[in-house]
């Protein structure tokens, strides 16, 4: 019976789909010293986001024949050699962008409404109306750095809050931004004009250190950024500095350089809300996620065609 390793947690649902045909076996993909023996002698291994299969995990895995990500982003997997081994890499590219979006969304709000600090506060005693003074977000500028999938719904829904919507993406057309009611300019534009940003980017070489120091200075004083992508596109350090001295009033932050993480320069600011990589993680999401994934594989290791989930 061919093997299957899961390494995070997968979705009964999808689990359901490999019962019966296929030997389930379980790891801490997260623990590499737990995940390489593990690799060993298994057909397909499932992950999410906290499994790093690189050229080592790779080498360890002398029968692997898929590496089934639960989500979308794919940096951290070596496609590259994992191809070159002749194992497929298999995804579910749009499992979780209806979550992803209103995560980035829930973000930009209880930033401008500064609902986790009213929270806090409430719940320890104090009644502070005052305190807590937020901003409107209707009239004002979005800018959408990264108008694929996810971007794209980021930018429709907070069109309908009464936003006007700016974006950056070299890879979109001025045709299709104005079909979908956005404006695209450069990012220098932007960082200029935005009241909130909000970044919808794989991380690559390219988009790593994206917006750091230098752009922040550029932004409208008291922007508000949101990261719900991947952590180190924004620069952690120079984004805590640019809270603190007011450049920017307020972050988003669900994704981090290092995760998983309990220390970051940004968790002790007090107009900074922030989650522990929860875009993807709803009900549906990992439903749809692990489905979609735990089908491909098992018509991979069954030798059929698989189409794009
Ligand atoms: C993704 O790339 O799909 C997300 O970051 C979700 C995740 O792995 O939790």
């Amino acid at each position: 019976m061919p093997v299957v390793l899961v390494a995070e947690e997968l979705s009964p649902a999808g689990l359901e789909v490999l019962s019966g045909d296929f030997e389930l076996r379980y790891v801490d993909g997260a623990d590499r010293s737990a995940l390489l023996p593990a690799l060993a002698d298994v057909d397909a291994v499932l992950i999410r986001s906290a499994t790093k299969i690189d050229a080592e995990a790779l080498a360890a895995a002398g029968r692997l024949k898929v590496v089934a990500r639960a989500g979308i982003g794919l940096d951290n997997v070596d496609v590259a050699a994992a191809t070159q081994r002749g194992v497929m890499v298999v995804n579910a590219p749009t499992s979780n962008i209806v979550s992803a979006a209103e995560h980035a969304i829930a973000l930009l709000l209880a930033v401008a409404r500064r609902v986790p600090a009213a929270n806090q506060s409430l719940r320890g005693g104090e009644w502070k109306r005052s305190k807590y003074t937020g901003v409107e977000l209707v009239e004002k500028t979005l800018g959408v750095v990264g108008l694929g999938r996810i971007g794209i719904l980021v930018a429709q829904r907070l069109a309908a809050f009464g936003m006007k919507v700016l974006a950056y993406d070299p890879y979109v057309s001025v045709a299709r931004a104005s079909q979908l009611g956005v404006t695209l300019v450069d990012l220098d534009e932007l960082l200029r004009r935005s009241d909130a940003i909000t970044i919808h980017l794989p991380k690559t070489p390219e988009t790593l250190g994206l917006i750091g120091a230098e752009q922040l200075a550029r932004t409208k004083r008291g922007v508000i950024i949101v990261n719900a992508a991947r952590g180190g596109l924004v620069d952690e350090a120079a984004l805590a500095e640019a809270v603190a001295s007011g450049q920017v009033g307020g972050a988003g932050i669900d994704v981090f350089v290092t995760e998983p993480t309990t220390a970051s320069p940004l968790f002790g600011l007090d107009n900074v809300v922030v989650t522990p990589h929860l875009g993807a993680s709803t009900q549906e999401a990992q439903d749809k996620a692990g489905l979609a994934v735990a089908r491909s594989v098992r018509l991979a290791l069954q030798g059929e065609f698989v189409p794009d989930a």
